[in-house]
């Protein structure tokens, strides 16, 4: 069958995830940093699959503890008691590499399905502590926890909410902590005026009736937003002080991609339970979890009827052996390390090559998880308008690096085993592009 073809099969029978019109690229090969077109192009994938593929693509070891699960037990439901060697292993590990009494995890597919079930999990706690009004969540604008309708509803962007009905009640949204984007805060401290917009909110909606602050530590979506340090510390123990439960959204943040296990301990945030998926399995296997704390867990586990929440694939024993098999790999070759190290210099290379650009507002990162904020004028800090995706599909297509771009942002996470050399060529695709952008948004 001819690529022509493909491409218009594709167009008649697939119904592509935040999709926008134009032809499809057909990814046909991968390995490492690297993709390759079907017609062999080759692109350096700048963005890690969906910010998932930490590892790299098509890892031999990944590849083989899939098949040597799959052939020993494919699949087992996790069902009432029954449990698998994989999925106990897994969980294991991650309490040791998780905060605190962060030791217990429920394992799902997807980051959607784990922020619903952190929702339901630290709702049901409370209810069993006969804390039956705690239900309302707090969430930041500008944060993404995944597009299943309660986890949309979480999600503080209001293009991203609009047509799809009626969402899901119980969320109350915060400013989030844009350092760079003052007139959120009028002429407050960012920090003071976030600390005093949540003490308002919990005083007006009594705290007795909120559930849960969940919230990315770094907001990915949002444009890579780093918090003031003082800012998680100072959130948490307000939400400690009045019974709220933190939960910090790691989807993508969680497993090496800030540099640390978890970016939450490290920036400051004192989470009961964390969402975790994308990075845990390199994308090699849809998996996710909620792992938090003892209290939480024990307390649902003690119910006399049980946990009435699961899926078909909670727990499934190739995600788990997938995982466990790339958590060794992170962790024996360095690649928490290497975030670290190659995400400052290319936070630095792109802020020496960028910083002088008329369009380059702002430059941000945390290990391999950076963000360009585009401006159509720097004093005033109005975002660049431009069609969406066009500058990330002119640095795909004029120099075979891929990112994305959400809003005014271009993001970049690419695989945690980049070398400096790759990210020269990252830094020096997005030179080229950014200095062919005018103001306006078009190209020069
Ligand atoms: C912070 C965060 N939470 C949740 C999700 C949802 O994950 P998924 O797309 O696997 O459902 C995402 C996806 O990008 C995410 O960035």
């Amino acid at each position: 069958m001819s690529m022509e073809e493909m491409h218009r099969w594709d167009q008649a029978h697939v119904v592509h995830p935040w999709s926008y019109a134009g032809p499809s690229l057909m990814i046909a090969r991968a390995k490492g940093t690297r993709y390759w077109d079907a017609d062999g192009r080759e692109y350096l994938d700048a963005l890690g699959g969906i910010q998932n593929c930490s590892a790299g693509h098509s890892r031999p070891e990944l590849i083989e503890a899939a098949r040597a699960q799959m052939e020993k037990l494919e699949y087992v439901p996790m069902h009432w008691n029954f449990t698998n060697e994989p999925a106990v292993e897994l969980a294991r590990t991650i309490a040791t590499l998780a905060p605190g009494e962060l030791n217990q995890t429920y394992f799902v597919s997807s980051g959607s399905e784990a922020t619903e079930s952190a929702v339901k999990l630290v709702r049901r706690y409370h209810y069993l502590r006969g804390d039956t009004k705690r239900a309302t969540i707090l969430c930041l604008k500008q944060g993404y926890h995944g597009a299943t309708i309660l986890a949309t509803a979480a999600t503080g962007f209001d293009n991203l909410q609009q047509g799809f009905g009626p969402l899901p009640g119980g969320i109350k949204f915060l400013t989030p902590p844009h350092a760079y984007r003052t007139e959120l805060f009028g002429n407050e401290d960012p920090v003071e005026f976030c600390i005093r917009q949540l003490e308002q909110v919990i005083a007006e909606e009594g705290a007795d009736t909120i559930a849960a602050l969940m919230a990315e530590p770094v907001l990915t979506v949002g444009g890579v937003i780093v918090p003031p340090a003082e800012y998680w510390p100072a959130v948490s123990e307000i939400c400690r002080r009045h019974g709220i439960l933190v939960v910090a959204d790691e989807v993508v943040t969680g497993f090496g991609r800030t540099g640390a296990w978890f970016a939450s301990p490290a920036i400051g945030m004192a989470p009961d339970a964390i969402v975790f998926g994308k990075g845990v399995s390199s994308g090699h296997f849809p998996l996710s979890g909620v792992v938090m704390s003892d209290e939480i867990a024990q307390t649902i586990k003690a119910a006399p009827d049980g946990l009435m929440h699961g899926f078909t694939y909670c727990g499934h024993p190739v995600g788990c052996a997938v995982a466990s098999r790339n958590i060794e790999i992170l962790q024996d070759t360095g690649l928490l390390e290497n975030s670290r190290d190659v995400g400052a210099y290319l936070l630095a290379v792109l802020k020496e090559k960028l910083g002088n650009s008329p369009i380059v507002g702002d430059v941000r990162g945390c290990g391999l998880l950076l963000a360009v904020e585009l401006v159509s004028d720097k004093e005033t800090r109005a975002p660049l308008q431009f069609k969406r995706q066009a500058l990330a599909d002119r640095i795909r297509n004029e120099h075979a690096v891929v990112v994305r771009s959400i809003g005014a942002n271009i993001i970049i996470a690419p695989p945690l085993i980049l070398s400096r050399a790759e990210a020269d060529t990252i830094a020096h695709a997005l030179e080229q592009v950014i200095s062919t952008t005018k103001p306006d948004g078009t190209q020069s």
